[in-house]
C-alpha cells in the first residue's frame, strides 16, 4: 500500500510534466482504473483519443487499442505500459486472409471490429465496436458485409440486421470459455439475479442474457435496472466500475475464469515507468496508418 502511494505520487507528477492523460479499460486492473483520468469501453476510448488535447496519451489496454489511438491521433506521443498486452482475437485474422475474402465477394463491404490490427482497419471500410456493431453494419451501404474477426460478435450483429454477413472464425479467449451449464449453474444459485452478457460470448449464452451490450452498455444498465443482483458475463475488471456505481448491489461474475490474462499484463509500475522513460511507444507506419484512419473516422461518424 505504502509502495503505490509512492507510485500514485510520481504518477500525479510525471502527468504534469509530460501534459499527459491516462485512459483505461475496463478490463484494467483496480490499481489502473483508480488512476485514470478516463475509463470506458472501446468506443469511448476511442472517441476520447480522437479529441484530447493532451500531448501525451497513456493508453492502458491492450495492443490494439493504442494502435487505434495513435492512428486517431498521429502527431500526439501513445504510450501503453507493456507492449506485450495483445489480443488474441486480433491476431486470428491475417492481411492475406482478408484478401482472399474480399476477392471472392466483390460487392461485398468489410466492416471489421476494432479488436484487430492496423494492418487489418487498412484493408476495412469501417470498423465498429461491440457497442455499435448493428448501427454500423445498418449505415453502410452494402447488402453483402464480410465481418472480421470476431464470430459471436458477428452472430449477434447478424440477428439484428437485414444485410448478410460473411462471417470470419475468430473469437475471445475468454469471452467464448463462458458456457450456458455455468450460466444455468448461477441462475439456479442466485434466480433473482439478472443475467447480463456481453456479444463476444457463445449465441447460446448471450442468447440467455437479460440484457446484451458492450462492457459500458451493462455498466449503464446495472445503474439504471431495478434489479439487486446480477450475474455478470464479461471480464472481471468490469467490477470495479459496477461496484463504485452501484454500491447498494451485488455481482457475481458468472464463473472465476472470466479474466483477461493480456488485460492484466499492464500494472501500475509499469504504468509510472512508461511516463518516465517515455516508453513504450506505439508506432504505426504512416502507409498503413492513413488508409486505417479512414475506416475509424467513418466509425466516429456514425451517428
Ligand atoms: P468493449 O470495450 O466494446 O466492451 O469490448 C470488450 C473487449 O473485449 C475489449 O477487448
Ligand atoms: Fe481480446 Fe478478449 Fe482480452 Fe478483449 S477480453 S482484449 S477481446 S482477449
Amino acid at each position: 500500500a505504502e509502495m503505490n502511494r509512492e507510485l500514485r505520487e510520481r504518477l500525479v507528477q510525471l502527468k504534469k510534466e509530460r501534459n499527459a492523460i491516462i485512459l483505461a479499460h475496463y478490463y484494467q486492473r483496480d490499481e489502473i482504473q483508480e488512476v485514470a483520468d478516463f475509463r470506458g469501453d472501446s468506443f469511448l476510448l476511442a472517441q476520447k483519443a480522437a479529441s484530447t488535447d493532451a500531448d501525451t496519451i497513456v493508453f492502458c489496454g491492450v495492443h490494439f487499442m493504442g494502435e487505434s489511438a495513435k492512428i486517431l491521433a498521429p502527431n500526439k506521443t501513445v504510450l501503453i505500459p507493456d507492449e506485450r498486452a495483445g489480443c488474441p482475437m486480433a491476431d486470428m485474422v491475417n492481411v492475406d486472409g482478408l484478401r482472399k475474402l474480399k476477392a471472392e465477394h466483390p460487392n461485398a463491404k468489410v466492416v471489421t471490429y476494432i479488436n484487430s490490427s492496423a494492418e487489418i482497419k487498412a484493408e476495412t471500410d469501417i470498423c465498429c465496436t461491440s457497442s455499435n456493431a448493428v448501427k454500423v453494419i445498418n449505415s453502410v451501404d452494402a447488402d453483402e458485409i464480410i465481418w472480421v474477426p470476431d464470430k459471436n460478435l458477428g452472430h449477434y450483429v447478424q440477428q439484428h440486421t437485414d444485410k448478410k454477413l460473411i462471417i470470419w472464425e475468430g473469437y475471445c479467449n475468454t469471452h467464448d470459455m463462458l458456457t450456458v451449464k455455468d450460466v444455468v449453474e448461477m441462475k439456479a444459485k442466485y434466480p433473482n439475479a439478472e443475467f447480463v452478457v456481453h456479444p463476444e460470448c457463445r449465441p447460446e449464452v448471450v442468447a440467455m442474457g437479460d440484457f446484451v451490450g458492450s462492457t459500458t452498455a451493462i455498466i449503464d444498465y446495472c445503474k439504471n435496472s431495478s434489479a439487486k443482483e446480477f450475474i455478470v458475463g464479461t471480464e472481471d475488471g468490469t467490477g470495479y466500475q459496477l461496484r463504485k456505481d452501484s454500491p447498494d448491489k451485488t455481482f457475481h461474475f458468472a464463473t472465476k475464469y472470466l479474466v483477461c490474462p493480456n488485460m492484466k499484463v499492464n500494472n501500475l509500475k509499469k504504468l509510472v515507468k512508461c511516463l518516465e522513460t517515455m516508453q513504450p511507444q506505439i508506432y504505426v507506419p504512416p502507409v498503413v496508418a492513413d488508409k486505417a484512419r479512414l475506416s475509424l473516422e467513418r466509425m466516429l461518424q456514425v451517428k
